[in-house]
Protein backbone atom coordinates (compact mmCIF):
# COMPACT_ATOMS: atom_id res chain seq x y z
CA UNK A 1 0.00 0.00 0.00
CA UNK A 2 1.01 3.56 0.71
CA UNK A 3 3.06 5.07 -1.98
CA UNK A 4 3.28 2.63 -4.57
CA UNK A 5 -0.43 2.10 -3.98
CA UNK A 6 -1.15 5.85 -5.45
CA UNK A 7 -0.99 4.43 -8.84
CA UNK A 8 -4.71 3.40 -7.81
CA UNK A 9 -5.00 0.23 -8.91
CA UNK A 10 -9.26 -0.17 -9.79
CA UNK A 11 -9.08 -3.23 -7.99
CA UNK A 12 -6.94 -2.41 -4.90
CA UNK A 13 -9.03 1.04 -4.71
CA UNK A 14 -12.27 -1.30 -4.49
CA UNK A 15 -10.96 -3.46 -1.96
CA UNK A 16 -9.45 -1.26 0.12
CA UNK A 17 -13.11 0.20 0.18
CA UNK A 18 -14.21 -3.21 1.00
CA UNK A 19 -12.35 -3.40 4.07
CA UNK A 20 -13.25 0.10 5.22
CA UNK A 21 -16.83 -0.21 4.42
CA UNK A 22 -18.64 -0.96 8.28
CA UNK A 23 -16.27 2.18 9.81
CA UNK A 24 -16.34 4.65 6.75
CA UNK A 25 -18.57 6.72 7.81
CA UNK A 26 -17.46 7.02 11.87
CA UNK A 27 -13.56 7.10 10.94
CA UNK A 28 -14.63 9.84 8.80
CA UNK A 29 -16.09 12.23 11.46
CA UNK A 30 -13.41 11.60 14.05
CA UNK A 31 -10.75 12.39 11.07
CA UNK A 32 -12.38 15.33 10.51
CA UNK A 33 -13.02 16.75 13.74
CA UNK A 34 -16.67 16.95 12.75
CA UNK A 35 -15.82 18.87 9.71
CA UNK A 36 -17.38 16.59 6.89
CA UNK A 37 -20.92 17.53 8.22
CA UNK A 38 -20.67 20.73 7.18
CA UNK A 39 -18.80 19.63 3.98
CA UNK A 40 -22.12 17.52 3.44
CA UNK A 41 -24.38 20.92 3.72
CA UNK A 42 -22.39 23.11 1.24
CA UNK A 43 -22.31 19.94 -1.23
CA UNK A 44 -25.75 19.91 -0.64
CA UNK A 45 -26.31 23.70 -1.26
CA UNK A 46 -24.17 23.60 -4.39
CA UNK A 47 -26.10 20.68 -6.06
CA UNK A 48 -29.47 22.71 -4.95
CA UNK A 49 -31.41 19.74 -5.93
CA UNK A 50 -34.94 20.05 -7.17
CA UNK A 51 -38.47 17.75 -6.55
CA UNK A 52 -37.89 14.93 -9.56
CA UNK A 53 -34.41 16.08 -10.32
CA UNK A 54 -31.92 13.57 -11.27
CA UNK A 55 -29.27 13.27 -9.49
CA UNK A 56 -26.10 11.10 -10.12
CA UNK A 57 -23.79 10.62 -6.70
CA UNK A 58 -21.18 8.88 -7.85
CA UNK A 59 -18.41 6.77 -5.54
CA UNK A 60 -21.29 7.15 -3.50
CA UNK A 61 -19.74 4.65 -1.01
CA UNK A 62 -22.72 3.84 1.98
CA UNK A 63 -24.82 6.46 0.51
CA UNK A 64 -24.21 9.14 3.20
CA UNK A 65 -23.25 11.19 0.54
CA UNK A 66 -26.73 10.88 -1.23
CA UNK A 67 -29.25 11.35 1.83
CA UNK A 68 -29.70 15.02 1.44
CA UNK A 69 -30.31 15.24 -2.63
CA UNK A 70 -33.05 12.40 -1.61
CA UNK A 71 -34.32 14.65 1.20
CA UNK A 72 -34.62 17.74 -0.93
CA UNK A 73 -37.03 15.43 -3.26
CA UNK A 74 -34.75 14.04 -5.97
CA UNK A 75 -34.51 10.95 -7.81
CA UNK A 76 -30.49 10.33 -6.67
CA UNK A 77 -28.87 7.44 -7.98
CA UNK A 78 -25.83 6.70 -5.48
CA UNK A 79 -23.20 4.51 -7.86
CA UNK A 80 -20.02 2.92 -6.53
CA UNK A 81 -17.77 0.08 -7.35
CA UNK A 82 -17.06 -1.09 -4.20
CA UNK A 83 -19.31 -3.85 -2.93
CA UNK A 84 -18.48 -3.61 0.47
CA UNK A 85 -19.41 -0.08 0.37
CA UNK A 86 -22.85 -0.61 -1.65
CA UNK A 87 -23.79 -3.58 0.59
CA UNK A 88 -23.26 -1.65 3.94
CA UNK A 89 -25.21 1.42 2.11
CA UNK A 90 -27.84 -0.88 1.13
CA UNK A 91 -28.27 -2.36 4.60
CA UNK A 92 -28.54 1.09 5.90
CA UNK A 93 -30.77 2.72 3.35
CA UNK A 94 -32.67 0.43 1.64
CA UNK A 95 -34.87 1.80 -0.82
CA UNK A 96 -32.09 3.93 -2.62
CA UNK A 97 -31.38 2.59 -5.63
CA UNK A 98 -27.76 1.41 -5.28
CA UNK A 99 -25.93 0.60 -8.13
CA UNK A 100 -22.78 -0.83 -8.94
CA UNK A 101 -20.39 0.71 -11.28
CA UNK A 102 -16.89 1.94 -12.40
CA UNK A 103 -16.69 5.75 -12.59
CA UNK A 104 -14.75 5.49 -16.28
CA UNK A 105 -17.26 3.07 -17.40
CA UNK A 106 -20.67 4.24 -15.99
CA UNK A 107 -23.89 2.47 -16.60
CA UNK A 108 -26.30 4.59 -17.81
CA UNK A 109 -27.19 6.39 -21.21
CA UNK A 110 -26.27 9.86 -22.56
CA UNK A 111 -27.95 12.93 -21.19
CA UNK A 112 -30.04 11.39 -18.27
CA UNK A 113 -28.92 13.18 -15.36
CA UNK A 114 -29.79 17.00 -14.26
CA UNK A 115 -26.18 17.17 -11.72
CA UNK A 116 -23.65 14.16 -11.58
CA UNK A 117 -22.08 14.66 -8.45
CA UNK A 118 -18.85 13.13 -6.65
CA UNK A 119 -17.98 13.82 -2.87
CA UNK A 120 -14.43 12.51 -2.05
CA UNK A 121 -14.15 10.08 -4.73
CA UNK A 122 -12.45 11.54 -7.69
CA UNK A 123 -8.94 11.95 -6.54
CA UNK A 124 -9.22 8.06 -5.78
CA UNK A 125 -10.08 7.12 -9.57
CA UNK A 126 -7.36 6.38 -11.67
CA UNK A 127 -8.25 8.39 -14.78
CA UNK A 128 -9.85 11.10 -13.55
CA UNK A 129 -10.38 12.62 -16.91
CA UNK A 130 -11.93 9.74 -18.48
CA UNK A 131 -14.27 9.83 -15.26
CA UNK A 132 -15.06 13.56 -15.98
CA UNK A 133 -15.28 12.56 -19.30
CA UNK A 134 -18.01 9.55 -18.16
CA UNK A 135 -19.77 12.18 -15.84
CA UNK A 136 -20.74 14.80 -18.71
CA UNK A 137 -21.45 11.80 -21.39
CA UNK A 138 -24.05 11.10 -18.48
CA UNK A 139 -25.23 14.81 -17.88
CA UNK A 140 -28.25 16.60 -20.10
CA UNK A 141 -27.29 19.77 -21.89
CA UNK A 142 -27.40 22.53 -19.12
CA UNK A 143 -26.74 20.59 -16.26
CA UNK A 144 -23.74 20.43 -13.54
CA UNK A 145 -21.22 18.65 -12.28
CA UNK A 146 -20.30 19.53 -8.41
CA UNK A 147 -17.24 18.20 -7.57
CA UNK A 148 -16.06 17.67 -3.34
CA UNK A 149 -13.03 17.06 -3.13
CA UNK A 150 -10.14 17.43 -0.58
CA UNK A 151 -7.63 20.09 -1.70
CA UNK A 152 -4.88 22.56 -0.77
CA UNK A 153 -5.15 25.05 1.80
CA UNK A 154 -4.80 28.85 0.52
CA UNK A 155 -2.83 30.69 3.33
CA UNK A 156 0.51 29.16 3.56
CA UNK A 157 1.18 28.91 7.28
CA UNK A 158 -2.23 27.02 7.67
CA UNK A 159 -1.00 24.65 5.09
CA UNK A 160 2.09 23.79 6.62
CA UNK A 161 0.46 23.00 10.04
CA UNK A 162 -2.25 21.47 8.30
CA UNK A 163 0.09 19.07 6.39
CA UNK A 164 1.89 18.58 9.61
CA UNK A 165 -1.35 17.32 11.00
CA UNK A 166 -2.22 15.12 7.62
CA UNK A 167 1.45 13.66 7.70
CA UNK A 168 1.82 12.58 11.36
CA UNK A 169 -1.58 12.47 12.88
CA UNK A 170 -3.73 11.04 10.56
CA UNK A 171 -1.79 7.82 10.93
CA UNK A 172 -1.90 6.95 14.57
CA UNK A 173 -5.56 8.36 15.20
CA UNK A 174 -6.70 5.81 12.17
CA UNK A 175 -5.04 3.05 13.64
CA UNK A 176 -7.24 3.22 16.86
CA UNK A 177 -10.17 4.08 15.30
CA UNK A 178 -10.28 2.65 11.63
CA UNK A 179 -10.01 -1.23 10.27
CA UNK A 180 -7.98 -0.32 7.97
CA UNK A 181 -5.00 2.15 8.79
CA UNK A 182 -3.36 1.72 5.77
CA UNK A 183 -5.90 3.41 3.80
CA UNK A 184 -5.43 6.32 5.91
CA UNK A 185 -1.57 6.74 5.21
CA UNK A 186 -3.34 6.26 1.44
CA UNK A 187 -5.63 8.97 2.45
CA UNK A 188 -2.45 11.68 3.50
CA UNK A 189 -0.46 10.48 0.53
CA UNK A 190 -3.54 10.53 -2.28
CA UNK A 191 -4.54 14.35 -0.91
CA UNK A 192 -0.82 15.77 -1.70
CA UNK A 193 -0.50 14.12 -4.52
CA UNK A 194 -4.11 15.96 -5.97
CA UNK A 195 -4.09 18.98 -8.16
CA UNK A 196 -4.68 22.45 -6.25
CA UNK A 197 -7.79 24.05 -7.04
CA UNK A 198 -6.68 25.65 -10.30
CA UNK A 199 -5.06 22.17 -11.64
CA UNK A 200 -8.63 20.37 -10.89
CA UNK A 201 -10.67 23.33 -12.77
CA UNK A 202 -8.55 22.89 -15.63
CA UNK A 203 -8.85 19.58 -15.61
CA UNK A 204 -13.00 19.99 -15.68
CA UNK A 205 -12.05 22.49 -18.56
CA UNK A 206 -10.02 19.89 -20.63
CA UNK A 207 -12.78 17.42 -20.40
CA UNK A 208 -15.12 18.83 -22.40
CA UNK A 209 -17.15 20.95 -19.11
CA UNK A 210 -18.42 24.70 -19.59
CA UNK A 211 -17.46 27.37 -17.03
CA UNK A 212 -15.70 25.87 -14.29
CA UNK A 213 -15.51 27.88 -10.87
CA UNK A 214 -14.99 26.59 -7.25
CA UNK A 215 -14.90 27.55 -3.53
CA UNK A 216 -12.76 26.87 -0.75
CA UNK A 217 -14.41 25.14 2.33
CA UNK A 218 -12.66 24.87 5.73
CA UNK A 219 -9.46 27.29 4.55
CA UNK A 220 -9.20 25.08 1.36
CA UNK A 221 -9.07 21.65 2.93
CA UNK A 222 -11.83 20.70 0.35
CA UNK A 223 -12.64 22.53 -2.44
CA UNK A 224 -16.11 22.30 -4.61
CA UNK A 225 -15.71 22.58 -8.11
CA UNK A 226 -18.67 23.12 -10.06
CA UNK A 227 -18.43 23.28 -13.81
CA UNK A 228 -22.05 23.05 -16.62
CA UNK A 229 -22.50 20.84 -20.03
CA UNK A 230 -22.77 23.43 -22.79
C1 LIG B 1 -13.99 8.17 0.36
S1 LIG B 1 -15.32 7.25 -0.30
C2 LIG B 1 -16.57 8.48 -0.50
C3 LIG B 1 -17.96 7.97 -0.30
C4 LIG B 1 -19.05 9.03 -0.28
N1 LIG B 1 -19.13 9.77 -1.53
C5 LIG B 1 -18.89 9.99 0.86
O1 LIG B 1 -18.78 11.20 0.63
O2 LIG B 1 -18.88 9.53 2.00
C6 LIG B 1 -14.74 7.02 -1.95
C7 LIG B 1 -15.57 6.01 -2.75
O3 LIG B 1 -15.12 6.07 -4.10
C8 LIG B 1 -15.33 4.78 -4.65
N2 LIG B 1 -14.57 4.70 -5.90
C9 LIG B 1 -13.23 4.87 -6.07
N3 LIG B 1 -12.89 4.70 -7.35
C10 LIG B 1 -14.06 4.43 -8.02
C11 LIG B 1 -14.37 4.16 -9.39
N4 LIG B 1 -13.41 4.12 -10.33
N5 LIG B 1 -15.66 3.93 -9.71
C12 LIG B 1 -16.63 3.96 -8.77
N6 LIG B 1 -16.40 4.19 -7.46
C13 LIG B 1 -15.13 4.44 -7.10
C14 LIG B 1 -14.83 3.86 -3.54
O4 LIG B 1 -15.30 2.54 -3.70
C15 LIG B 1 -15.41 4.56 -2.31
O5 LIG B 1 -16.64 4.04 -1.92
Amino acid sequence: MTRAFLDKQPSDVASMFDDVAAKYDLTNDVLSLGQSRLWRKAVARAVDARPGDRVLDLAAGTGTSSLPFERAGARVVPCDFSLGMLGEGKRRHPRLPFTAGDATRLPFADDVFDTVTISFGLRNVQDTEGALREMLRVTRPGGRIVVCEFSHPTWAPFRTVYTEYLMRALPPVATAVSSNPDAYVYLADSIRAWPDQPGLAALLAESGWSRPAWRNLTGGIVALHRATKA
